[in-house]
């Protein structure tokens, strides 16, 4: 399990950084990665399905910090590696599927700002794709010897079919103008449309001269011509990510739950029945927002047929082809690779740097075990702080012995802060759930094997 691999100095803080925070790495996630291979082996199918001209959608479902955002990085990581273009987000009050007062749109807009390629994997990629598709279109005309303009009106045409699409093609023409006669200001406007940064037509219109903006009804038919452009701009498709999906759940109003879960269904449909291309969604959310019949998807009776997890796959079958993807628990086993894979980056990937030995991994989790119970590697983000903490204390204080200080790491119990609900509009009383974390308080290391 002691790997070779080096660690660049850039990747490894910035890895131990987020570690400590309890924040998932945006780097470098492949140094830490454990177990879940089955499942992410469905998901490089899906991200090779979008690639090749197909759609998928997936729901992640785990426990809280079961390692949900952990997947969809990687998941975004893989998708960069094979020319997808992505774009991901969080919900929250602010940011939801459906809406009419802006929510939808501001979700849009950081879905932009959060736009990757492999070039710009921390995002703010959205410019560079335009002009991308400008620099292709012309290299395109200067090769059949062709006006740039018509070639690239040529290519937005296959743009103008699709609902909505006119207008988009509009503005990217704009930005072509502007990019042909050194206009930075049209330039400016257009690729703010293409972020749905403008909130009023009338100033799209003075701008731009288009008719409208994105806003809150257009959200999905925007996606689908942002998975054509990226095409049209030489990549292979769009993967959109949107994690912290309870949020919809904890949504009071029944009336403002069920309008995002048709938007959920719509998405859904499409991609089923094969009518989205080059296009894929994976949402993140817990078992409550899945399964929940009063509030979660599962209360929406399309939504639950079609969601139905496959009698079949118990008792230990499993089955990774339907659109719902339990992430399983993180063994114990897990937890220990995770844990030697920390000590490893820590040490810049040189095993002669290793401050503690092979006999501190299982020590540490029976400190966590006695400390936090049997659920310990099961959320495994209080234990990682805490390792990563015991690390930081002895790279600065050397001499010191991990057994000294052991006993002295404080670890506390994680609790679930998602599920109270947002009161809003209608007030509906709190959901009865209550959050089952650390149930067990056993200390089951019987089980564990190197
Ligand atoms: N497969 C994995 N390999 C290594 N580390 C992981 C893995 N999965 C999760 N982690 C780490 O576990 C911690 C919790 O993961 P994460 O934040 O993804 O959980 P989550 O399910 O999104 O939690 P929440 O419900 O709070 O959103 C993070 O520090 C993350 O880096
Ligand atoms: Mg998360």
């Amino acid at each position: 399990m002691t790997t070779t691999t080096p660690i660049r100095s850039r990747e490894r803080d910035a890895l131990l950084q987020s570690l400590r925070a309890g924040v998932v790495p945006r780097v470098g996630q492949r140094h830490v990665q454990v177990g879940r291979a089955p499942e992410v082996e469905a998901l490089v199918a899906d991200v090779n399905r979008i690639a090749g001209g197909g759609s998928a959608v997936r729901f992640v479902i785990g426990d809280f910090g079961a390692g949900k955002t952990f997947f969809l990085h990687l998941v975004r990581s893989i998708a960069l590696e094979k020319k997808l273009v992505t774009v991901h987000a969080d919900l929250n009050p602010d940011r939801r599927l459906h809406s009419s007062s802006g929510q939808t749109r501001s979700l849009y807009a950081e879905l932009m700002r959060n736009l990757a390629t492999r070039a710009k994997p921390d995002g703010g990629a959205l410019t560079s794709v335009v002009e991308r598709f400008v620099s292709t279109a012309l290299a395109e005309a200067q090769q059949a010897g062709a006006d740039p303009g018509q070639v690239i009106r040529a290519r937005l045409a296959d743009l103008s079919e699709m609902t909505g699409g006119y207008d988009f093609a509009e503005v990217v023409g704009a930005y072509w103008r502007g990019h042909d006669s050194g206009n930075e200001q049209l330039k400016a406007a257009a690729v703010r449309w293409l972020r749905a940064e403008f909130a009023t037509r009338t100033d799209a219109r003075s701008a731009l001269g288009v008719r409208t903006i994105i806003d809150d009804p257009t959200f999905h038919d925007h996606l689908k011509l942002m998975s054509r452009f990226v095409r049209l701009a030489g990549y292979d498709g769009l993967l959109v990510c949107l994690d912290e999906m309870v949020n919809l759940y904890k949504l009071a109003s029944t009336q403002a739950r069920n309008s995002n879960y048709e938007q959920i269904l719509r998405i859904l449909n499409d991609t089923l029945q094969g009518t989205a291309a080059h296009l894929g969604f994976v949402f993140g959310g817990t078992p409550e927002f899945l399964a929940d019949t009063r509030r979660g998807l599962y209360s929406y009776a399309a939504l639950q047929s079609r969601l139905a997890e496959n009698t079949f796959a118990s008792g230990g079958l499993v089955d990774y082809s339907g659109p719902v993807l339990r992430l399983a628990a993180l063994t114990q086993e897990d937890l220990y690779v995770l844990l030697a894979k920390l000590r490893h980056i820590h040490a810049s990937g040189d095993p002669s740097r290793y401050l503690l030995d092979d006999d501190a991994l299982p020590a540490f989790m029976h400190h966590c075990s006695g400390r936090i119970g049997e659920a310990y590697f099961r959320t495994p983000r209080t234990t990682i702080k805490a390792f990563c903490d015991l690390l930081a204390v002895l790279e600065q204080n050397p001499g010191v012995d991990w057994r000294q200080i052991l006993p002295s790491v404080e670890l506390k119990q994680e609790t679930n802060p998602d599920l109270a609900p947002i009161e809003e509009e209608e007030g509906a009383p709190a959901h009865p759930w209550t959050a089952q974390a650390g149930a067990a308080g056993d200390d089951d290391l019987t089980s564990f094997r190197l």
